[in-house]
């Protein structure tokens, strides 16, 4: 038990300096892929080096995508609501889910795995469009933060000119302390959640310009149950190969077929006895710097100094990237 709220809370400071340093964005260029099947296996670690220049990876074949789920020895399945009750949480697993994701077959795509407050949303357009697969977001809601969370998710769903995405691949968790209840009701299922109300006349959206002391969590002082909420969404996903990440870590653009490409030109990654992680470098930008599309333009960045290692200022061992000298060559 100790030992769990220690590493919470040291999960809590790496999420407040990201905050406070989020005017840098971030971009993940190739991130961690998780096996989850056989977890007793040891695990295996290997760097991905992403694949050169700006060439283009087709998405595996009916075919291909047959012979890989024989291999992964993974089920299909849906993602249906659930109302749990966990470490003192309730949970409303899957409580709305995307309409693609749900009928994602276990070895077609990447899960993106990730947990926020409703004030991050702003960054699900950008990381929607990149990704263009299959996102698990647990959201933190105690008390009225549950109703602006719930405009908030409508508000990404219904007003903005990426909400067909949104609909299409973001599946929304929601969890609360039992102390923390959000006093006008919930939404018991899926089809009362859809039908939260949405403004889209409002001038801003929900999520933006949200001060955290206006937070009900962060007023409280109730501290951010990261881990938690992070087990919520890694637990409902219906892909074998799930990508665990901060919300406001930006992806580079084909991850997924790049990904699957990889591992159909190598099997031994599938099929070896260990179980496999692949670490994905992250970096930091300059907070003026665009976000870059490919390896190539993100090695001209890191050259300029535009674009250097994930907390290269605060921490410069916090995120020492395996092989990193190789994978910058
Ligand atoms: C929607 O937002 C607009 C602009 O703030 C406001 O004038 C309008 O009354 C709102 N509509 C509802 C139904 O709340
Ligand atoms: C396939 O992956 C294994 C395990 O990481 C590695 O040792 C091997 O060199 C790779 N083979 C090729 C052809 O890339």
């Amino acid at each position: 038990m100790k030992s769990e709220k220690m590493s919470i809370d040291s999960q809590i400071k790496i999420f407040r300096i990201l905050f406070v340093s989020s005017i840098s964005l971030t971009l993940i260029w190739l991130m961690v892929t998780l096996a989850i099947s056989s977890k007793s296996r040891p695990v295996k670690i290997s760097v991905w080096q992403g694949i050169e220049g700006h060439k283009k990876v087709e998405a595996l074949d009916t075919r291909n995508r047959k012979h890989l789920k024989s291999m992964l020895r993974c089920k299909d399945s849906d993602l249906k609501m659930e109302i749990l009750f966990r470490g003192d949480h309730w949970i409303l697993q899957n409580m709305i889910s995307g309409l693609r994701s749900r009928k994602m077959g276990c070895a077609e795509a990447i899960t993106f795995v990730t947990v926020a407050d409703f004030s991050y949303l702003m960054h699900l357009e950008t990381l929607v469009e990149r990704w263009m697969g299959p996102i698990s977001l647990a959201l933190f809601a105690p008390g009225d933060d549950f109703y602006a969370t719930m405009n908030a998710i409508q508000y990404a769903r219904l007003c903005l000119p990426i909400s067909k995405l949104v609909r299409d691949y973001v599946t929304f968790h929601i969890y609360f302390p039992s102390g923390h209840l959000p006093v006008d009701g919930i939404p018991r299922t899926p089809l009362e959640a859809l039908k939260w109300p949405a403004n889209c006349s409002e001038p801003y959206a929900p999520y933006e310009n949200v001060r955290r002391r206006d937070l009900y969590w962060h007023g409280l002082q109730l501290g951010l149950p990261i881990n938690l909420g992070r087990n919520v969404a890694r637990r409902s996903i219906n892909t074998h190969y799930a990508l665990v990440a901060d919300i406001e870590l930006y992806p580079s653009k084909d991850f997924i077929p790049q990904f699957f490409d990889m591992i159909s030109r190598n099997t031994s990654l599938v099929t070896s006895k260990n179980r496999h992680v692949f670490a994905v470098p992250a970096f930091d930008l300059d907070h003026h710097a665009m976000v870059p599309d490919t390896k190539e333009d993100l090695m001209t960045m890191y050259n300029m100094g535009m674009a250097m290692e994930m907390h290269h200022r605060s921490c410069s061992y916090c995120q020492l990237i395996p092989e990193e000298q190789k994978w910058l060559e």
